[in-house]
């Protein structure tokens, strides 16, 4: 393995490249993804020169690969999910740290602008049609905090299907999380994706939604992500997000 005077440490150098984050790119060498001139690398101290090294991650050498990444974003209300607005307003690309730049994420799906919440970004085309695709039903929760008491009736109906002016919605998970005054605090987990579909159940049921955050998407879970903040997947939530939409 060569060290000259240009050696940088590796994770700066496949960070540089567009591989990921600095800390996502700490994860491959630990997790022994990382080749230097055909030697195996493991430890985070290591050195090479961009110029003169053969680096690969995965088998493929660096410069060659195309990059899959997917980022979960706590979208901000306020914010539109296009990565430009004519408008001018906020855009999820502001959300998107410099690192990732060069990788082309786009949002898989969209929140509405005054919704906040579990938002993926990703380059992953194959990933994002299948997320979007109705056959794998993964199921999107939200937290919901609308205006009124709910009746069971009305949630009964909610959970077996409220007629929108696109058709009945398919069967809803629905339940009450609290009460205080007139507005009612509700989890429901929807396993469709049309325009504004959680706004829209309840106004058919006669309620408001006066906030609406993303909180899953199948088994990924926003947490304690901060507003505006975004990280990549895990290895372990790439896995459990792949054999979900397996499952036909
Ligand atoms: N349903 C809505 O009404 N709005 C969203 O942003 C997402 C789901």
């Amino acid at each position: 393995m060569m060290e000259t005077s240009k050696s940088e440490r590796l994770q700066k150098i496949l960070a540089s490249a567009g591989i990921g984050s600095r800390r996502y790119c700490e994860r491959l060498i630990v997790e022994g993804r990382v080749t230097v001139d055909g030697k195996q690398i493991d430890s985070l101290g290591t050195k090479a020169d961009p110029e003169h090294s053969k680096i690969t991650v995965d088998g493929k050498p660096l410069g060659t690969m195309e990059v899959c990444l997917t980022l979960m974003l706590n979208k901000p209300v306020g914010v539109v999910t296009t990565l430009s607005d004519p408008q001018g307003r906020p855009s999820i690309k502001d959300c998107i740290p410099k690192e990732y730049a060069a990788l082309r994420l786009y949002p898989v799906g969209r929140l509405d602008m005054d919704t906040s919440g579990l938002l993926l970004l990703t380059n992953d085309g194959d990933l994002a049609y299948r997320v979007m695709h109705p056959k794998h039903e993964v199921t999107k929760w939200y937290q919901a905090e609308v205006t009124g008491t709910l009746k069971e009736q009305t949630l009964q109906r909610l959970r077996t299907g409220v007629l929108l002016d696109d058709g009945l919605t398919a069967p809803a998970e629905v339940q009450v999380q609290g009460q205080r005054e007139n507005r009612t605090v509700v989890l429901i987990g929807i396993r469709e994706g049309r325009n504004r579909q959680v706004r829209r159940m309840f106004a058919a049921v006669k309620c408001r939604v006066v906030f609406l955050k993303r909180l899953a998407i199948g088994p990924l879970k926003l947490g304690d992500l901060g507003k505006g903040e975004c990280r990549p997947l895990s290895n372990q939530e790439l896995d459990e997000l792949t054999r979900v939409l397996q499952e036909d």
